[in-house]
């Protein structure tokens, strides 16, 4: 059996990718996230069987849990999305050193340990697509420790790529700017600097149908929108002191 594991699955782009392998030819959806119910409205709205786990990717007993149930079904894992993780604003001396390690435990650790994971049931055909972010182009100051987990899945992402490639495994990583979620709702709690605005803002549906596209493609790099190809472009063109002073320049004191 054919099944897709999606984590982050409870909202935002991680919902919107579940409805997408809904419509793909798999067998069941494994849903993973923390909150239950969230899990289970998303479930009552597939056609495809799902499996339910709700699970803290905090928690590595989550990760013994999921090889489990991966051996006990056998099954061939067809996709795997780590779209679980959070971001925070925040600077050293002001942002807790937990909020700080937090972010790498899950931006960077759940999804290497996931990799890990599903490698015995990947075949010819499986697709990984890890999250990245229009962050990861150019150092951050302020949004340091987000944007440097993200480059860290970039790099980890696309050397990925061709260690299984000869195995006709794709690994996508995904460049989304800003996308409107519930991943707002905590980006800004510890912090005196953040972006004047979020604009482009775009929509977690529109987003993950153009990265779902592509990664049927096995596309390796995969970046949503002209906002973040022009920061793309950028990062190669212009030096890094002057990327870091435009950065510096979208910013804003939270007093102000
Ligand atoms: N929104 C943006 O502008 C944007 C842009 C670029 C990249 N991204 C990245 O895209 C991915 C998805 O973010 P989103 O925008 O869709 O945000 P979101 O709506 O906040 O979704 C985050 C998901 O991660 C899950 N999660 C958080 N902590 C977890 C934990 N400890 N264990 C298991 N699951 C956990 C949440 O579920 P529970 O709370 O139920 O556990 C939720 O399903 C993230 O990696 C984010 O960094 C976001």
């Amino acid at each position: 059996m054919k099944i897709a594991i999606v984590t982050g699955a409870s909202s935002g782009m991680g919902a919107e990718f579940v409805k997408c392998l809904d419509r793909e030819d798999c067998g069941e959806l494994w849903l993973i996230a923390r909150r239950r119910e969230r899990l289970e409205q998303i479930a009552a709205g597939c056609k495809t069987p799902v499996r339910i786990m709700p699970l803290d990717l905090l928690d590595e007993s989550s990760f013994d849990s999921i090889s489990k149930e991966l051996e006990a079904a056998g099954a061939e894992v067809a996709w795997l999305i780590n779209s679980a993780g959070f971001g925070e604003f925040g600077e050293i001396g002001i942002q807790p050193i937990e909020t700080q390690t937090r972010m790498i435990d899950l931006n960077v650790k759940a999804t290497v340990i996931m990799c890990n994971v599903v490698f015995p049931y990947l075949e010819r055909g499986s697709h990984i697509v890890n999250l990245g972010s229009g962050s990861v182009f150019n150092p951050l100051p302020y949004f340091n420790i987000y944007s440097s987990t993200k480059a860290f899945i970039l790099q980890y992402s696309r050397a990925l790529y061709y260690e299984l490639k000869d195995r006709g495994v794709c690994v996508s990583v995904f460049c989304p700017g800003w996308v409107r979620t519930e991943f707002f709702s905590h980006t800004r709690d510890n912090v005196r600097r953040s972006p004047k605005s979020y604009k482009p803002m775009t929509e977690a549906d529109e987003v993950v149908a153009y990265c779902m596209k592509k990664a049927k493609k096995n596309k390796q790099f995969i970046v949503h929108g002209w906002f973040t190809k022009t920061q793309h472009l950028l990062s190669k063109l212009l030096p890094r002191r002057a990327l870091i002073k435009i950065w510096l320049g979208m910013l804003t004191d939270k007093e102000s």
